[in-house]
């Protein structure tokens, strides 16, 4: 049975019991903890929690999953995979353990012709918590699994948690035997290898506190109430159900090994080492599809790092396999025609990721040489003085200079039988991360001591009144000074505000936070920066400048006018270069990231060309336009789905059945899912001036563009220069580009003639300096220093023509000049010398050593330069010496 057939006959099973299903939420979730979504439960935690009412009783899912903890691992085994699909059930306080069970039975055991997977029911096994004996019951006497294939297990199996604090409970394995020639006898207690489990059944009725791993942990209390959420391994039944012997065999990874085997000319199966390439290559390459289908672009840090490190896997493996080529292209192409039946929107997506995935290719493929290379000169080195370690620094310039992932020098020193200081190489990652001193808001927060807004995040969110006021009456409720709670700031000090409701927009969504004053009945304060903790409470960053605040003084907030006026216009700006930008470039031209700040938006998005002239000035035109037009900006507050349906450009981070706000400027014009400030009416933006675009990372471009009065003011600026060169030129303003390339071209003209006239002037002086040679031991020598100033080029004519002078004389030329610091020399030594022993090349060097250079040529001419102005004259006497010595 396909993998698409299975995941149908799952979601049919629950719909036809009355579940809702609810599609996949995309792999990037707004949630701290998380990375990426790796279970289906993850986007029901709220209401799991009982933070939020889910819409549903019941429901069920297919998930995306993606679990990077152990990438190593991936292909060495085969039962890792970093992209897997769970499929689940689902229950908000309806049926619990007996329904679950009972579900899940019937799904596994049911004829294919009734829609089941058809398994036998003599193979399956389960396992239930400890002292769950409510569970095993009903496996019993309610199912019929005989007792002997019911085993308990503890904590660490059978209850299950999210790893940190939220929803758990006791959890029911099932699994299915393979057989004898899979290992021992005795169940799952005895051989996971031989059973292999396909479902967990969690009954979530907890919660979580602080603790570590899966069986070291607080349980704060119940739960609202009692919830069912199961988990089965899609690959894994398909495994079964396709009699393969593992993952990699089934019928969506396969081609990508088939493919592989076609591109390197290597074959799955014949021993361990490749196959472990092979596996990987079709494992990272699925990963990486799913990632960037979800928007992740490969970068240094986050999730980019981890898309940047499964990409250079793939390639990396290709090669050792064989491959002499690309191999991108053509894998990830297998890729797409594996999972687009169940993923259909891969194919809408598909040219930007094919992009992207091709650009990293290309720009790792040029560092992959040179950085092998440094790589094998380091650990020969390291062996030669027997040692087995390669020392930080390599692998560190490896990472800055060659993009080499750490863990990939990691593996390249395994292989060569050698490990990497790894001390050594965080040492100076820290270094270069201290100087680089980054200091990104996010950072800014994500690195302070969460727990102390714990309390305000759980009893008192901010009202945020921003949307419709910039000033507001509010009350202080939390102030945080040099990390503590403290009741009371005085003038001079910098702490962090939380108030009970704010007209202050806190950062996100590219948007800076506003700026502007708190001002109390015996105090006031400059709000200097604003950020959101846990969606829900706002921090004012600011500086007391005079009296004091304290807990539960009444103040005014205001935000400074002239900031938000300008902030609107940058955000609204955005989004119609946004907009523009998709018109012109077409939608491949996805977003990667976006800042705007009073009178000045960036704006990043994926795309592999540099953009021409005339396609940024459509942009600017098409934008402009836009704000010419006056239209009305709409917010609308809807849910996902609807957003979606009404066409609105959704970025990563929403989740099913969340509110959302759509951002709608001119209808269908722009359209985008956006929690930011905006003008009114499009014409409110004043004037966008496109500032120009640049390159930010593979695939990745920049534009920069000033809005209101900034814009005007840098477009009058421009002016102003116009008119000042237009004035100084004496042209009429229009007529300044040629007249500026007629100037260029006589300026050219003109310094070429200076330089004939003074390679005459200098060739003049050679018949006089000739006319004054010194015989040396028969040899005619002359071994000057020339005026200052002549420069390595003229040095080498004036020898070149001095020689020509002596004709068939055996004669020496050795000139040379102080040229801003440097020491330019030319030995030229007539064929009648050269007979009699002579060399240049050993001229030079001679030279060379007294002015600190050194030189080289052949035996008629030779030509170096030096450093060292002072050692001109001790050189020329060696040059003589040495023809005398030769004489
Ligand atoms: N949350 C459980 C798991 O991930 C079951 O869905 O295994």
């Amino acid at each position: 049975m396909q993998t698409h057939e299975i995941r149908e006959r799952f979601i049919k099973h629950f719909t036809n019991a009355g579940h809702t299903e609810v599609p996949s939420a995309s792999l990037i979730l707004d949630d701290p903890n998380l990375l990426f979504v790796n279970a289906g439960m993850v986007p029901f935690k709220p209401y799991f929690l009982g933070q939020q009412n889910p819409p549903f009783a019941t429901a069920t899912s297919i998930q995306k999953c993606v679990r990077t903890l152990d990438i190593e691992e991936v292909g060495i085994t085969t039962r890792h995979n970093t992209f897997f699909q769970m499929a689940g059930n689902f229950s908000f306080g309806d049926y619990f353990k007996e329904g679950a069970i009972k579900h899940a039975w019937a799904l596994l055991i049911n004829s294919v012709a009734d829609g089941g997977f058809g398994l036998d029911p003599d193979r399956l096994w389960v396992t239930v918590y400890t002292d769950d004996d409510e569970a095993a019951e009903i496996w019993e006497k309610k199912v019929g699994v005989p007792a002997e294939r019911i085993q308990r297990l503890g904590m660490a199996d059978n209850y299950w948690s999210m790893g940190v604090p939220g929803p758990c409970g006791p959890c029911s394995e099932i699994y299915y035997d393979r057989g004898p020639e899979h290992g021992k006898e005795g169940g799952p207690i005895v051989d996971d290898t031989r059973y292999i489990e396909i479902w967990n059944l969690v009954f979530m009725e907890n919660e979580r506190g602080e603790g570590i791993g899966k069986d070291n942990f607080e349980i704060v209390g119940p739960l609202p109430k009692k919830n069912i959420d199961t988990g089965m391994g899609v690959e894994r039944v398909a495994c079964i159900l396709q009699d393969v012997e593992n993952v990699y065999e089934t019928d969506l990874l396969r081609p990508v090994i088939d493919e592989a085997e076609r591109l390197t000319g290597a074959t799955y199966g014949d021993n361990h080492t490749d196959n472990v390439r092979f596996r990987v290559i079709a494992d990272h390459c699925r990963t990486g599809l799913m990632l960037m289908l979800d928007g992740v672009t490969p970068g240094n840090e986050g999730r980019g790092y981890i898309l940047r490190r499964l990409l250079r896997r793939i390639i990396r493996s290709a090669r050792l396999l064989g491959a002499t080529g690309t191999t991108m292209e053509r894998l990830m192409d297998t890729v797409r025609q594996t999972m687009t039946p169940s993923y259909p929107e891969i194919a809408d997506n598909w040219e930007r990721i094919r992009s992207v995935a091709v650009g990293e290719e290309k720009a790792f493929l040029k560092t992959l040489e040179s950085g092998s290379q440094l790589f094998e000169n380091a650990a020969a080195q390291a062996k030669s003085e027997g040692k087995s370690v390669v020392d930080g620094a390599t692998a560190f310039s490896l990472h800055d200079t060659h993009g080499f992932p750490f863990d990939l020098t990691v593996e390249m020193a395994n292989e060569a039988g050698m490990t990497v200081d790894e001390a050594g190489f965080h040492e100076l990652m820290a270094e270069q991360k201290a100087r680089a001193k980054a200091d990104n808001n996010a950072k800014k927060m994500g690195h302070a001591d969460q727990t102390i807004y714990r309390p305000f995040v759980d009893n008192h969110p901010t009202a945020f009144t921003g949307y419709t006021h910039i000033e507001d009456e509010s009350a202080v409720l939390g102030i945080i000074k040099e990390g503590q709670l403290v009741d009371r700031v005085a003038a001079g000090d910098q702490a962090q505000i939380i108030v009970d409701r704010t007209p202050f927009y806190a950062e996100a969504g590219g948007q800076m936070a506003d700026r502007g004053t708190f001002r109390g009945e015996s105090g006031a304060a400059d709000v200097t920066d604003v950020q959101k903790v846990g969606k829900k409470v706002w921090v004012h960053f600011a500086t007391v400048t005079g009296g004091e605040l304290a807990v539960g003084q009444k103040l005014t907030a205001s935000v400074d006018d002239a900031w938000r006026h300008q902030a609107r216009q940058a955000h609204s700006g955005t989004h119609l270069i946004h907009a523009a930008l998709r018109d012109v470039l077409g939608p491949t031209a996805v977003q990667a990231g976006s800042m705007n700040r009073p009178g000045y938006l960036r704006f990043d998005f994926q795309y592999g060309d540099q953009l021409t002239a005339e396609q940024l000035s459509r942009i600017e035109d098409i934008a402009n336009a836009a704000v010419d037009s006056d239209y009305k900006v709409n917010t609308i507050e809807t849910s996902l789905e609807e957003a979606r349906a009404m066409g609105a450009m959704a970025l990563f981070g929403e989740n099913y059945g969340d509110e959302v706000r759509v951002v709608e400027i001119g209808g269908p014009f722009s359209m985008e899912l956006c929690g930011g400030i905006h003008v009114e009416h499009s014409s409110q933006i004043g004037p966008i001036a496109v500032l120009g675009e640049s390159s930010v990372g593979s695939g990745v471009r920049r534009i920069e563009a000033y809005t209101g009065m900034d814009s005007f003011r840098f477009l009058s600026g421009g002016k102003n220069v116009v008119a000042d060169l237009a004035a100084n030129l004496k042209t009429p303003s229009e007529e300044l580009p040629e007249r500026i390339d007629a100037l260029t071209a006589k300026l050219k003209a003109a310094e070429k003639q200076i330089q004939q006239m003074r390679n005459q002037q200098l060739l003049a002086g050679v018949g006089d300096l000739v006319a004054k040679a010194e015989t040396i031991g028969g040899i005619k020598v002359v071994a000057v220093q020339l005026p200052e100033g002549v420069s390595a080029g003229d040095v080498r004519t004036m020898a070149t023509d001095a020689k020509a002078r002596f004709g068939s004389d055996a004669a020496v030329v050795f000139f040379t000049a102080s040229d801003d610091g440097k020491v330019p020399f030319v030995a030229a030594v007539t064929d009648a010398a050269v007979d009699k022993g002579l060399k240049a090349g050993e001229l030079v060097k001679t030279f060379g050593e007294k002015v600190g250079g050194r030189g080289g040529g052949k035996p008629a001419m030779a030509q170096g330069s030096g450093s060292d102005p002072a050692g001109i004259a001790a050189g020329l006497e060696a040059v003589k010496a040495m023809v005398e010595a030769n004489g």
